[in-house]
């Protein structure tokens, strides 16, 4: 069991956060636990509907902002307008799922055209504005960016490298001495969310078995719950040494 990070989750109450993907799966979670502690949540996603759902859940604590987050205007845009305190990349594209031999540069390559250029993006402006002192980023990475993930294409590559523009985000802002904290959190898969539904099936048929049996045979799944509540203790201010943490349902494991 890894042992709870400990939070001061007070620091956030008046803050403001901005989380990208927040329309659906962990990002939906992550913005709701924010806002639970106390932050004003900016959610970005390119589909408005499912956001302006969260925004009727949510109330005025909740701004939707229907944008690709992919885009460099778009991470210059909403830094410059709302100066975040926390700032969640949570967005990612969901990868085509198949064998090396069926992708085309186009399938392997997209999480790199989404996710690391999301992370490359916001980071680079986050260090170059720069953030205020005591903010922090927090960009999902995966468990795959570790174990590899031979059915998604790219998407395992893709991650490790948004693992490593956060360290190297982390590394440049000590060096500045900006007070800003990079850290990359890579959640193990689970069927809760849209993405990792379809890539558990993927893996359940692969290993002819059924999604239940694949998801139980490496323990218990995660939640998107579980999600926000570990990406809230972070953000809360438990960051440990640690500029990458694991994420499963024991909760948060501390990388080297
Ligand atoms: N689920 C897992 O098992 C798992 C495991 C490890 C890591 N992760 C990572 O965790 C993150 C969240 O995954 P999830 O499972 O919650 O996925 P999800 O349920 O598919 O949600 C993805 C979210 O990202 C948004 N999005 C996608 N492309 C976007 C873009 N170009 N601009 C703005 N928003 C965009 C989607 O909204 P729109 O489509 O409307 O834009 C949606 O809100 C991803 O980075 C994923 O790689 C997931």
């Amino acid at each position: 069991m890894n042992k709870p990070l400990q939070t001061h989750a007070d620091g956030l109450v008046g803050s403001t956060a901005i989380v990208t993907g927040a329309s659906r799966g962990f990002g939906r979670a992550i913005a709701k636990a924010l806002s639970s502690a106390g932050a004003h949540v900016v959610g970005v996603a390119r589909g408005p509907s499912p956001l302006d759902e969260l925004r009727d859940e949510l109330g005025d604590t909740f701004t939707a902002v229907a944008a690709d987050a992919a885009d460099p205007s778009t991470a210059s845009r909403l830094l410059d307008e709302y100066r975040p305190r926390t700032l969640v990349l949570c967005a990612g594209a969901a990868p085509q799922m198949g064998p090396l031999q069926d992708q085309t540069w186009e399938s392997f390559s997209q999480n790199w055209n989404m996710d690391v250029a999301q992370a490359f993006h916001w980071t680079r402006y986050a260090l170059r504005r720069p953030l205020a002192p005591e903010s922090v980023v927090i960009a999902l990475s995966s468990g795959a960016a570790v174990k590899g993930s031979p059915l998604s294409g790219g998407y395992a590559g893709a991650k490790a490298t948004v693992k490593f523009i956060t360290s190297y985000a982390a590394m440049e802002s000590q060096r500045a001495g900006l007070g800003i904290d990079f850290v990359s959190v890579l959640p193990q898969l689970t069927p809760a969310t849209d993405l990792g539904a379809k890539a558990a099936a993927a893996y359940a048929e692969r290993q002819g078995v059924d999604v239940d049996t694949f998801v139980t045979s490496s323990g218990p799944a995660l939640s998107a719950e579980q999600v926000g509540k570990s990406v809230l203790e972070i953000a809360g201010g438990a960051r440990g040494e640690h500029l990458a943490y694991l994420l499963t349902a024991s909760g948060l494991g501390g990388l080297a």
